[in-house]
């Protein structure tokens, strides 16, 4: 693996949540494969999880590892060509990408939306100058507009949890008379083939949720998210006996946050909220700011004041029409504006052990990298 952006970088997802489960068994039996090799993960934004989660999976495969920010401490970059540098940018990032690609063997890279242009967001204007300019395999770590590591993470988490259970739509082949039994041991990580548990043709209802926010986020882990659950739900070896799509995935979102074809094709799109949770089996919630599809000129803007907004925000109002589902977001969370307390306390809530695979996703990714290299 060489480029590390999108879910077809990962190839067979059955087999890459197999490799996540591989890994937590053992997550440190293939230090051989980083003795001698340094991780280079480099910030323009602010990180808790992935910095740490990159760290502790590079550091589990006995890679050396180096972190820079580049906003504290390092020269101010210029992303231009063509600038005269005569203001606080002291180095352009055509020098720094050579420079600081000679000191590792991999790069991941954090670079967020400017909301400057989205023709550069889109066209990954940061990011694709490192693929080419660096010579070495590079890692999104959140681009402007993708989040694999997290969408990742996510799938794993989804599969761990996937409902056994007897449930209102389950078939007389269920595994587990008690709604909600957690499988996560083992090579459980899997969902079950031929529908057990579900029913001949039974789906399991994945939504996504847009929720309200104070500022303009960018939209690169909603949609990380639905490019890896449509690829789930193309791919993976399950469905119902009829064939069906193992995964019902659904969006939700006020009018005008339409998110990019690209990621999206194939998703459905409901925009009353409650509708879109009944039946749901995992709610996953997000914030992000308008992707420009509908309205290029409100790219990168909050649509409405979010006071207005706050009907959106997952509570117990919502999560009553649902699966019992589970709760799911990436981390850091406004509470009580996109999520209750309650909701994200509840023993429903997945965000821990989904935060805690983010380690295990970063693992499966770096060591595909490293393995490529030797
Ligand atoms: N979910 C996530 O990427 O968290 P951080 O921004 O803290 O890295």
């Amino acid at each position: 693996m060489k480029i590390f952006q999108h879910v077809t970088d990962i190839g067979d997802l059955g087999k890459a949540l197999a490799e996540a489960q591989e890994v937590k068994r053992d997550r440190f039996q293939w230090q051989h494969l980083g003795r001698n090799k340094t991780a280079l993960l480099i910030f323009f934004n602010n990180s808790l999880r992935t910095r740490l989660s990159t760290q502790k999976a590079a550091m589990n495969l006995g890679m050396n590892v180096i972190v820079l920010d580049v906003n504290q401490g390092a020269w101010k970059l210029e992303t231009e060509r063509g600038v005269i540098m005569d203001g606080d940018k002291s180095e352009h990032l055509l020098e720094a990408i050579p420079v600081m690609a000679s000191y590792c063997d991999i790069i991941g890279v954090r670079s967020f939306a400017r909301f400057e242009s989205r023709e550069d967001d889109y066209e990954e204007k940061i990011l694709n100058q490192f693929i080419r300019y660096s010579g070495r395999p590079v890692f999104f770590m959140e681009s402007a507009t993708v989040h694999p590591l997290q969408a990742f993470a996510d799938l794993i988490t989804i599969a761990e949890n996937w409902p056994l259970s007897n449930s209102p739509r389950g078939g007389e082949d269920s595994l587990s008379s008690e709604k909600g039994t957690k499988k996560t041991s083992g090579n459980e990580a899997l969902p079950p083939t031929g529908g057990a548990g579900r029913g001949a043709g039974a789906t399991l209802k994945v939504v996504l949720t847009w929720a309200p926010h104070p500022k303009a986020l960018p939209q690169a882990v909603p949609n990380s998210f639905a490019e890896w659950m449509i690829a789930a739900s193309q791919s993976l070896p399950l469905g119902g006996v009829g064939g069906g799509s193992p995964i019902d995935f659904v969006i939700t979102h006020p009018e005008g946050y339409e998110l990019d074809p690209q990621f999206v094709k194939g998703a459905r799109v409901e925009y009353d909220q409650m509708k879109a949770f009944e039946g749901a089996d995992f709610v996953y919630a997000k914030n992000w700011s308008c992707p420009g599809v509908t309205r290029p000129e409100d790219y990168g803007k909050v649509l409405h004041d979010y006071h207005t907004m706050m009907d959106w925000c997952v509570s117990a109002r919502q999560m009553a029409v649902t699966n019992d589902a589970h709760f799911m977001h990436c981390l850091p969370v406004r509470r009580n504006m996109i999520v209750t307390d309650d909701v994200i306390e509840g023993p429903r809530s997945l965000v821990i052990p989904e935060a805690a695979n983010r380690e295990i996703s970063a693992q499966v990714v770096l060591k595909r990298m490293l393995e490529s290299l030797n």
